[in-house]
């Protein structure tokens, strides 16, 4: 264990993953060693993977971090096949596509994950949290945000998929059209309830976890703090999963 957290009693599992958007692999790294694999997930995205690469994945495995590569993936099934098992290969927790690359697509990244050796869990991305209603009607989905939720979030399930990547405000409705067990993975967290950025469907760490979301994906409100450490432990502090921390 990290020495920060020498004296910090753990009764849960972690659910935040902390989202490493950053411009240089220096700062990621400075951050990844003030954390600790027990208080956290790691997600890796497009910025950080296209900067850092594989090699910079497999070094976060090897430290004892779960990581979600957070590529999603949106192509040709037969792409989507090959991404998908590249992706297994590097020893992640998680992976994730885009539900609207359809269903012959979905199950494609399934049969990819299926014959891999390593099998990470495999989770699809419904509506961005960065969208409204609005921005929906733009690309011509005029029947409504939680129809069109509905209907992907199915769509994943049916196709085997572990979960989906979805806002806080819909894992309760998610779970209900799919069942309990589907993983949603909840970006779009907000310490407090005010928008002041590009998300858009947001809630609180405890208001996610109330409504049934299984992981919080957390990037700003942690990585731009002040103390990233301090706020991700009283995060979990608040969330009753940190029994004590001394700072
Ligand atoms: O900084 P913030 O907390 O908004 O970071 C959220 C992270 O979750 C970002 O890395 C973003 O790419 C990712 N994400 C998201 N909405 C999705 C899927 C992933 O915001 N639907």
């Amino acid at each position: 264990m990290n020495p920060l957290i020498t004296n910090t009693a753990f009764f849960a599992a972690s659910p935040i993953i902390v989202a490493l958007d950053f411009h240089n692999t220096t700062e990621a790294i400075n951050l990844v060693h003030r954390l600790d694999p027990e208080m956290c997930k790691l997600k890796v995205g497009k910025e950080l993977f296209t900067i850092a690469g594989p090699k910079f994945i497999e070094q976060l495995v090897v430290s004892g971090y779960d990581v979600f590569l957070d590529l999603k993936f949106h192509d040709i099934p037969n792409t989507i096949y090959g991404a998908c098992r590249a992706a297994a290969n590097l020893g992640v927790w998680m992976i994730n596509v885009h539900a609207s690359g359809g269903m012959k697509m979905l199950l494609e990244a399934k049969r990819a994950i299926s014959e891999s050796s390593h099998k990470p869990l495999l989770t699809a991305v419904t509506i961005l949290t960065s969208m409204n209603e609005e921005d929906l009607k733009q690309i011509g989905i005029s029947d409504g945000m939680d129809e069109q939720i509905k209907r992907l979030a199915k769509l994943s399930y049916q196709c085997g998929l572990d979960g989906v990547v979805c806002s806080a405000l819909e894992a309760k409705m998610i779970k209900e059209v799919t069942n309990k067990a589907f993983l949603t993975v909840t970006p779009g967290i907000r310490l407090v309830n005010s928008l002041n950025d590009d998300q858009s469907r947001i809630t609180t760490p405890d208001t996610a976890i109330k409504n049934g979301a299984d992981y919080l994906v957390i990037g700003r409100p942690v990585t731009a703090s002040e103390s990233p450490k301090t706020t991700l432990l009283n995060i979990l502090s608040q969330l009753g999963i940190l029994q004590d921390h001394h700072n």
